[in-house]
C-alpha cells in the first residue's frame, strides 16, 4: 500500500466519469498533491503542450484516465478521430511519463479489446485470440496499443529505469459524472433519462429496444476507482506473480451481469416509473452476453461492493442534480 500521501499524482481526465471516481477516491485517501488540467488547459494529442507540462510538474504517479469516449454511434461515426485522439492521447502522456522519470502510472482501457465472439467470462488471456467487434475496433485497436505501450515500455526500461506501467480493464461503468445525452450515452444514464422523463410525463408505457434477454455486467464507478488505486499500488511482487509481461492487464468488472430486463425493472424501481417496460423485438439484441472475468482480481484482494440498486439510486440522484 502506498502511505506516501505528499507524492505528486497527476490524474489525466480527472473530469470524466472515470478520472473525478479516481481523484474523490484518492483525496478520500488522504493524498494532497494531486495535479490536474482541464482538456481547455491542455490538449494531451498535442506532443509539446504534453512535454511542456510534464516537464514543469514532474509527477511520481500518472493516471491515464483521459480518452475520447463515446457509445456505438459516436465509433462508427468518427472512426478516425476515435483512433487517432486516443493513440495520440496514451502515446504522448505514456512517452513523456517515462522522459520524465514517471515511476508508476496506470492506463485505463475497456472490456471492447476482447474479441466479439470470446468466451464469456472473458479472461484476460482472451486478448489478440479472435477479431474485434467492428463498430469499435479503432477504439478497441487504442486501447489495445495503450497496454503493449505500458508492458513494452517495461520490458525495455523496466529493470534499467524502476518504471511499472499497469493497465485496468473495466466493464460497463455507470455513477456520478456520466453523460445523460438522449442520443449519446450507455445503457444506464440512457435508461435513468428515459424512464425520468416517462415519469414526468406520465406516460403508460417506456419501450426498450430488443428482448431484454441480452446479459450485461455493470460496475459502479466508485468500485472500480477503488479498485484501480488497488491495483496501482499493489505490491510489485505479487503483481508480477499474477501477470506476465507480455500479457499484464487486469480486469475490473463487478462479477456477475443481469439481463436488461432485470436492469430497467431496476431503474424504473429506483426513479419511481409506474407504468408498464414493453420491449421490442422488431429490435436487434445485440450479443447475447457480455462479462469479465473478474477472478484475477479478486484474488489479488479486490472486489465490487455497491450493489445495483444501491448504485442507481446515486446516479438518479446524480442526474437530478445535472
Ligand atoms: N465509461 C465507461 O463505461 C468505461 C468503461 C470502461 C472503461 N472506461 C475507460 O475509462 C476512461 C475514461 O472514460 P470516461 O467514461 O471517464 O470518459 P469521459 O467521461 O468522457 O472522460 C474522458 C476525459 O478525458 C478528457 N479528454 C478527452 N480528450 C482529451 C484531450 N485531447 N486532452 C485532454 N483531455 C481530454 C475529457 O475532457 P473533455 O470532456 O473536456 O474533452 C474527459 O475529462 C477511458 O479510457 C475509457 O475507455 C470507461
Amino acid at each position: 500500500m502506498n502511505k506516501d500521501l505528499n507524492q505528486k499524482i497527476y490524474i489525466a481526465g480527472h473530469r470524466g466519469m472515470v478520472g473525478s471516481a479516481i481523484l474523490r477516491n484518492l483525496k478520500a485517501k488522504g493524498f494532497n498533491n494531486i495535479v490536474t488540467r482541464t482538456h481547455a488547459e491542455l490538449d494531451l494529442t498535442n506532443q509539446s503542450q504534453v512535454a511542456a507540462f510534464f516537464e514543469q510538474e514532474k509527477p511520481n504517479q500518472v493516471y491515464l484516465a483521459a480518452a475520447k469516449v463515446g457509445g456505438i454511434y459516436a465509433n462508427n461515426t468518427y472512426p478516425a478521430e476515435f483512433i487517432y485522439d486516443n493513440l495520440m492521447i496514451q502515446n504522448n502522456v505514456i512517452h513523456q511519463a517515462f522522459l520524465n522519470g514517471v515511476k508508476k502510472l496506470l492506463f485505463l482501457g475497456s472490456s471492447c479489446i476482447y474479441p466479439k465472439l470470446a468466451s464469456q467470462p472473458m479472461s484476460e488471456d482472451a486478448l489478440l485470440t479472435g477479431k474485434l467487434e467492428p463498430t469499435n475496433e479503432p477504439y478497441a485497436i487504442a486501447k489495445i496499443a495503450g497496454i503493449k505501450m505500458c508492458e513494452s515500455y517495461n520490458r525495455q526500461y523496466g529493470a534499467t529505469h524502476g518504471i511499472d506501467y499497469r493497465s485496468v480493464m473495466p466493464t460497463n461503468l455507470y455513477g456520478p459524472g456520466d453523460n445523460y445525452h438522449p442520443e449519446n450515452s450507455h445503457v444506464i444514464p440512457a435508461l435513468i433519462r428515459r424512464f425520468h422523463e416517462a415519469k414526468i410525463a406520465n406516460a403508460p408505457e417506456v419501450v426498450i429496444w430488443g428482448s431484454g434477454m441480452p446479459r450485461r455486467e455493470f460496475l459502479y464507478v466508485d468500485d472500480m476507482a477503488a479498485a484501480s488505486v488497488f491495483v496501482m499500488d499493489l505490491d510489485k511482487k505479487i503483481y508480477e506473480q499474477h501477470t506476465e509481461p507480455m500479457q499484464s492487464h487486469v480486469n475490473i468488472g463487478f462479477g456477475c451481469d443481469v439481463t436488461i430486463a432485470e436492469l430497467a425493472k431496476a431503474v424504473g424501481e429506483v426513479v419511481g416509473y409506474q407504468g408498464k417496460i414493453r420491449f421490442d423485438i422488431s429490435k436487434p439484441d445485440g450479443s447475447p452476453r457480455k462479462w469479465l472475468d473478474s477472478s484475477k482480481l479478486n484474488r489479488l484482494g479486490s472486489r465490487a461492493k455497491i450493489g445495483l440498486a444501491e448504485g442507481l439510486k446515486a446516479t438518479y440522484n446524480d442526474f437530478c442534480q445535472s
